[in-house]
């Protein structure tokens, strides 16, 4: 099924205006070339998570994500987004210290890197954070659940709203951060009659990532629905692709390619082998000639 992409930028109001309208579909992206595929595709919103310290550094998490990393990608992203909504996410120890930190930090990105809204963990307890932000003009997008910066106060990563106290506190914790400001409010691995409740409860969109379909719209890490992360992926992804199978193919055909070039180059024309393999460039009366292939071309230094 084909899908149809409004041709005008997507701003705050436009994803508060969905709420029970069409679905939100949000992506993550950390760089230029990533942000104007998933661009092109009609995605509504790029996240620019600090997911990054996991996906694009290879980090066991993202506690050591930085404001300089954050600025440096949102604003790749930001250059190659024409339609999405850029988010960015604000990272571990960015805005916990104090509110005024907090502001200073969030609008940076939209300062520095272009971004048009901050995202950040944590429920009730982050409302006076939240409030100051968007007072400042920043919007912000909430997120609420699996929050992986609290990794070592959580345990481990689970599913949360199993417990009626878990459950209170999480439907609380959506009515204040909307009370707070937010635009949207993420909820990440958040039980799915609770995801239903909230997303009733709430006039602001909720945002899904393995909290059920009946949230306002979805975000997933895109290198985990494109197949493009080795190793397992969580089991709420239904991948629409496997582009590591594609890029690994696509490398093996140029190795093979360019091997298959240099042994027939390093065979004299009677088949005698051992000529250097540099007279893969050279014609048989030893002129240089152009190459064969697409290797020759292409990014060549201007000077
Ligand atoms: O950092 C991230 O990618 C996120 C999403 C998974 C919601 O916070």
């Amino acid at each position: 099924m084909s899908t149809l992409v409004a041709q005008k930028a997507v701003t705050v109001p436009w994803i508060r205006s969905q709420k029970g309208q069409s679905k939100i579909t949000m992506l993550t992206a950390y760089d230029f070339p990533m942000a104007t595929l998933l661009d092109d595709a009609g995605v509504d919103a790029l996240l620019v998570g600090d997911s990054l310290g996991t996906v694009i550094y290879g980090e066991p998490n993202t506690l050591s994500v930085t404001m300089e990393d954050m600025i440096r990608h949102t604003r790749a992203v930001a250059r190659g987004a024409k339609r999405a909504l850029v988010i960015a996410d604000m990272p571990f120890m960015s805005y916990q210290v104090s509110v005024e930190q907090a502001v200073a930090n969030a609008g940076r990105f939209l300062k520095e890197a272009s971004a048009q809204a901050v995202k950040l963990e944590g429920g009730a307890e982050m409302a006076e954070t939240i409030r100051a932000i968007t007072r400042a003009g920043i919007p912000v997008c909430a997120h609420i659940g699996l929050t992986p910066q609290t990794l070592h106060a959580m345990g481990n990563y689970r599913m949360h709203g199993k417990s009626e106290q878990e459950r209170r506190y999480l439907l609380e914790s959506a009515r204040e951060v909307e009370r707070a400001g937010a635009f949207a409010v993420v909820l990440e691995c958040v039980e799915e009659s609770l995801a239903r409740e909230i997303t009733a409860a709430i006039e602001i969109p909720t945002i899904g990532i393995g909290a059920s379909p009946h949230c306002d719209g979805q975000v997933l890490v895109s290198y985990d629905l494109l197949g493009l992360t080795a190793g397992r992926v969580p089991k709420f992804v239904t991948q629409t692709a496997q582009l590591r199978d594609q890029v690994i193919a696509g490398a093996r055909a140029y190795i093979d390619r360019t091997r298959e070039v240099s042994v027939s180059a390093t065979q004299a024309p009677h088949g005698a082998v051992g000529a250097p393999s540099v007279s893969a460039t050279q014609a048989p009366n030893g002129a240089v000639a152009a190459p064969s292939n697409d290797e020759g071309k292409g990014h060549a230094p201007s000077h």
